[in-house]
């Protein structure tokens, strides 16, 4: 039913037919907020009205600054800029600055940034020697996520817990010494995990290089004297870095937001999210890209591949998105640094298979009529195979990078005065209230009730129950 409203009055207005109520509520930022609905109580009942959104896919949890996405016409902005622009023109630690600080450094406060990231890059000893404590074939993700949250445990000033809850609320220098701590050190977790997994002595950073081009130096340098990464490698490797860097509050930084509300340090809260990026519906999809292109084996194997798909056999890895309902403008940029790359390390045969696999998914009903397009993940795994990275350190080339978005969100949501603990509720679909079974009442499962018994004979029930215990 729909009532008489005032034309472009921003409220919203709802009849509970349950009680006869009209409520208004006023619509602000396009949204509602949901504690209006607790207003809404059903005659008799104590709990009021909750608003069900699964995977949260209509639901904002957070008001945020940092990134803006219009997925319907493919935009992506970081603090307003173009991400176009950015991946053109600037480079990832200067986007870092922005994406946590709100705008683009000043060339004094660059210098300063830069100066603090690379004198942070340097391990612990002992986080070092945690590195080394894996088994050779460990994945580099667990490596990243486990060394990351111990790192809590060499700076316990970071942990609220230990001194106050309000620690970063009020000290901004203790907020940017974890920045510059995680951030820089990041890269190198990550190198030395890959250094691992390939069984080489882990390299010393080199805070005279570039973010990027440490990154590649601490990666490759085995006994070159004045080793160097190639320039286009280490260029192309920092547009992706940009690309990846946030991305509004998608899993795993909604995961570094749900973990941080409850005040933890922020070296357990990245490894949380960390975790949620893991995932190969997230993260971990660039990593099953490739898989995926290397079991298509070749061009003509597409449509039968795509014919699986549609029989929902199995999921088209990099396509799809929760908000892109449009070509991710990420996957455009990503596809073009592609051929760069290419150009200095000979091209990616598998490719050709996702040029055919794109093609094909794009003039195919199924695909279009649910709007998937390629995402970011789609294709950069293609450049990290043609730059020799093994398949399984994909997702923490994705994760380093993201380790950015996630301070920017963490210190943003930390200096949020009104930062509440991240509670949501559920519908209870459970049983009612039932009474303990003993076990020998209980036959497979099915919780047979005792026999019920006269209180005068109780007693004996107790008795032998007693004597049995
Ligand atoms: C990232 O959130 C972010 O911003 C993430 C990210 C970031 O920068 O942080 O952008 C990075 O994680 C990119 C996404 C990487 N993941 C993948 O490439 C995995 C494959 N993609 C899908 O699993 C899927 O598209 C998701 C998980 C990305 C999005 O899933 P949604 O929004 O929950 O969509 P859905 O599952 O409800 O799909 C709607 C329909 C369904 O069909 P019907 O039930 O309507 O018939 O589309 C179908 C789905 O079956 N569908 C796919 C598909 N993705 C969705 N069918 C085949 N292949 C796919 N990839």
């Amino acid at each position: 039913m729909v009532l008489p409203t005032r034309p472009q009055a921003q409220s919203l207005t709802v009849l509970d037919n349950r009680t006869g109520k009209v409520f208004e509520f006023p619509i602000e930022n396009n949204s509602i907020e949901a504690s209006h609905f607790k207003d809404l109580v059903e005659p008799g009942q104590d709990e009021p009205l909750r608003i069900y959104d699964p995977a949260f896919q209509n639901t904002a949890v957070a008001k945020s600054a940092i990134c803006y996405i219009d997925g319907d016409k493919g935009i992506l902005h970081y603090r307003g800029y173009p991400i176009e622009e950015l991946a053109e023109k600037s480079t990832f630690l200067e986007v870092a600055y922005l994406l946590i600080y709100g705008e683009l450094p000043t060339k004094p406060q660059a210098d300063e940034w830069s100066h603090q990231i690379m004198r942070h890059t340097f391990l612990h000893f002992q986080v070092g020697q945690l590195m080394k404590n894996f088994n050779y074939d460990a994945h580099p993700m667990g490596m990243f996520i486990s060394v990351m949250a111990g790192m809590s445990t060499f700076h316990a000033e970071a942990n609220p817990s230990l001194t106050n809850t309000d620690l970063y609320l009020k000290n901004e220098k203790i907020r940017n010494q974890q920045i510059h701590r995680i951030l820089g050190k990041a890269a190198t977790i990550a190198a030395s995990s890959y250094r691992h997994r390939i069984g080489r002595e882990h390299n010393m950073p080199r805070n005279n290089l570039s973010y990027t081009e440490n990154f590649l130096f601490m990666m490759d340098h085995l006994s070159e004297e004045n080793y160097m990464p190639n320039p286009v490698l280490s260029k192309a490797l920092d547009v992706l870095f940009i690309l990846h860097a946030d991305h509004e509050l998608n899993c795993s930084t909604a995961a570094m937001r749900h973990i941080s509300s409850s005040k933890v340090d922020p070296y357990c809260a990245v490894a949380g999210a960390a975790a949620a990026l893991y995932g190969p519906l997230h993260g971990g999809a660039c990593e099953a890209v490739l898989r995926m292109l290397e079991e298509i084996g070749s061009k003509e194997n597409v449509p039968a591949f795509l014919e699986g798909v549609k029989k929902k056999e199995r999921k088209l890895m990099g396509f799809g998105h929760r908000i892109y309902k449009n070509y991710d403008p990420r996957a455009r940029i990503i596809k073009k640094t592609a051929y760069q790359v290419f150009e200095v390390v000979g091209s990616e045969p598998l490719i050709d298979i996702a040029i055919a696999l794109e093609q094909a998914a794009l003039s195919d009903p199924y695909f279009i009529e649910r709007q998937l397009y390629p995402n970011v993940d789609f294709y950069s795994g293609l450049i990290y195979k043609a730059m020799g990275f093994p398949t399984d350190f994909f997702p923490v080339l994705f994760a380093t990078p993201r380790v950015a978005g996630w301070l920017a969100h963490w210190n943003e949501a930390v200096v949020d005065e009104g930062g509440k603990i991240w509670r949501p509720r559920q519908i209870y679909t459970g049983h009612e209230k039932r009474s303990y079974i003993p076990s020998e009442y209980r036959k497979n499962n099915i919780q047979t009730a005792p026999p019920q018994i006269s209180p005068f004979s109780k007693r004996s029930m107790v008795a032998t129950w007693s004597s049995k215990l």
